[in-house]
C-alpha cells in the first residue's frame, strides 16, 4: 500500500511536449489507488486528447471554465475542495507566469488561484526558456509566495526541441515517488524530541563590540520548522538572527556566544532523539572581554584569542543509545576528505556538506547546495535550491534514517 492510497489528485497539463509523459503519471497515481480528475489548457489539448486523458483517469476532463455538465458548477472551487494536492505537470514557462502573477484565464489557472492545498510543479521546456531571467524570476515569486508549493527539478538531458540542457521535465515515476512521499509525512516525528541550533555566534571583545561570522540562521531555521511540520517537539538553540520560525511549536532559546550555545545544546540533547547542529560557532573568542569600551589609541590592537569548546565534537563523543547527531560542514578546500574527517571525529551519522566556494551556496544567501555523507560515503548529492527545500531533503533522509535504526 503507498501512502497515495485513496487520495484527491488533480493533475493539471499544459501545453508542452511533456504532456505525453503525464499521462504515465495519471496511470501511476490510478495504480496507487488515487482518485484522479485532469485540468488541462487548451494548448495541452494539442499534445493530448480528451479521450486518452478521460480513460485513462476515469473521469471527465476540466478544459473549458464554461463547460457545463459536471456534478459542480463552479468547477475549480469545487475541485480544490475536493483535492488532497494539485499535480501540474508540464508547466510551460507561459502557466508559470500566468502563476506568478495572478492571472486566471483558464481553468487550470483559476483553479491554481483557488487552490490551498499542496502544489506539485514540475516545469518542462526549453533550455534558454527556462534560464530566461523572466522564467526564473517568476519561479522565485512563486517559492517566496506560496509555502506549499513545490517546484520539482527540471533534469538535464535531450530536449524535444533537438539540444540538449536542463529544462526537461523530470521522470513521471520521480514526481510520483514525490507527491507520495509528501503524504507520508506531517506526524512522522510525533513524540521525537529534536535538537537544533541555527545562526552564528557573537564572541565578545568589550561591551559594543564583537568577533561575529554570516551566518543568517535561514538553513537551520528551516530545519527547525520543517521538523516541526512533521510533528516533532523541536528545541532551537539560535545565535543572534532578526529571523522568526513559521512553525508556533518550534521551542526557541537564543543565545549569543559559543558558550551560551554550549550551555543550551548540552542540556537539552539530554532527551533528544536527534541533534542536528547547522549553526556557525565561532571557533576562537577574546581571551579577556573589556569591561569598557576599547579606546581607539594605539596604531595595532591586538586581541589574545582562546578556543571555544567544539559542541558538536562534545555531543557526538557522548552521543547516546538511538540518538542521532548530524553535523555539518561548511568548507573551502579538499571538501569531502575534511568534511568525512569531521563525520569520523565528532562521531556523527551524518553531516551536510556546503561550500564556500558555491555562489548558490553558504552564509546569507536564500539557497544552499548540500552533500550529504555518511559513514559508508556520499548519501545524496543535492542541486541548488531554497534552503526550504534543501531542509526538507535533509529531514526526510534523517527520517528515514532514523525511522530504519531505531524504530
Ligand atoms: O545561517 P545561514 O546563513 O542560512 O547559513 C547556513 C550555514 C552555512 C551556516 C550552514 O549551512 C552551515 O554550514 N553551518 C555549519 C557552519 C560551520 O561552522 O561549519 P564547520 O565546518 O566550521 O563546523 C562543523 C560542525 O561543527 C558544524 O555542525 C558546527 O555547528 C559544529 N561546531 C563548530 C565549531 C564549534 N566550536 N562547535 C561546533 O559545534
Amino acid at each position: 500500500m503507498t501512502n497515495c492510497q485513496a487520495k484527491h489528485i488533480v493533475i493539471g497539463i499544459s501545453g508542452g511536449i511533456a504532456a505525453y509523459k503525464t499521462l504515465t503519471l495519471i496511470r501511476l497515481f490510478k495504480k496507487a489507488g488515487c482518485e484522479v480528475k485532469v485540468v488541462a489548457t487548451r494548448n495541452a489539448l494539442e499534445f493530448v486528447t480528451p479521450l486518452t486523458i478521460e480513460t485513462l483517469s476515469q473521469n471527465k476532463l476540466c478544459s473549458d471554465l464554461f463547460e457545463t455538465g459536471f456534478e459542480h458548477s463552479v468547477q475549480h472551487i469545487a475541485m480544490s475542495e475536493w483535492a488532497d494536492c494539485l499535480v501540474i505537470a508540464p508547466a510551460t514557462a507561459n502557466l508559470i507566469g500566468k502563476m506568478a502573477h495572478g492571472i486566471a484565464d483558464d481553468a487550470l489557472t483559476t483553479l491554481f488561484l483557488a487552490f490551498k492545498k499542496p502544489i506539485f510543479v514540475a516545469p518542462a521546456m526549453n533550455h534558454d526558456m527556462y534560464r530566461n531571467p523572466g522564467v526564473q524570476e517568476n519561479i522565485e515569486i512563486l517559492k517566496r509566495r506560496y509555502k506549499d508549493l513545490h517546484f520539482i527539478e527540471t533534469r538535464t538531458g535531450a530536449l524535444a526541441c533537438g539540444t540538449e540542457g536542463d529544462g526537461r521535465m523530470e521522470e513521471p515515476e520521480n514526481i510520483f515517488n514525490l507527491v507520495c512521499s509528501s503524504f507520508h509525512q506531517g506526524g512522522d516525528l510525533e513524540n521525537v524530541n529534536i535538537l537544533v541550533s541555527a545562526g552564528p555566534t557573537y564572541e565578545a571583545i568589550d561591551p559594543v563590540r564583537f568577533i561575529g561570522n554570516h551566518s543568517s540562521g535561514q538553513m537551520g531555521i528551516a530545519i527547525a520548522d520543517e521538523m516541526a511540520d512533521n510533528g516533532a517537539n523541536v528545541c532551537l538553540v539560535c545565535g543572534p538572527t532578526h529571523l522568526t520560525c513559521h512553525n508556533s511549536n518550534v521551542s526557541r532559546i537564543n543565545v549569543s556566544s559559543a558558550i551560551e550555545m554550549r550551555k543550551h545544546c548540552v542540556e537539552n540533547a539530554q532527551n533528544a532523539n536527534i541533534i542536528i547542529m547547522a549553526a556557525a560557532v565561532a571557533d576562537y573568542r577574546p581571551a579577556v572581554v573589556a569591561s569598557q569600551k576599547i579606546k581607539k589609541s594605539d596604531e595595532n590592537l591586538n586581541i589574545e584569542l582562546t578556543k571555544n569548546p567544539d559542541i558538536l565534537l562534545e555531543l557526538g563523543r557522548n552521543k547516546k543509545e538511538n540518538q542521532f547527531v548530524v553535523g555539518f560542514a561548511l568548507e573551502s578546500e579538499n571538501e569531502i576528505e575534511n568534511a568525512k574527517v569531521k563525520l569520523h571525529n565528532k562521531n556523527l551519522d551524518f553531516i551536510v556538506l556546503n561550500s564556500v566556494n558555491n555562489p548558490k551556496a553558504g552564509f546569507n544567501k536564500p539557497t544552499n547546495q548540500v552533500t550529504i555523507i555518511d559513514k559508508d560515503g556520499i548519501v545524496l548529492q543535492g542541486k541548488a535550491k531554497s534552503k526550504e527545500d534543501v531542509a526538507k531533503d535533509i529531514v526526510n533522509l534523517i527520517i528515514k534514517r532514523y525511522n530504519n535504526m531505531f524504530k
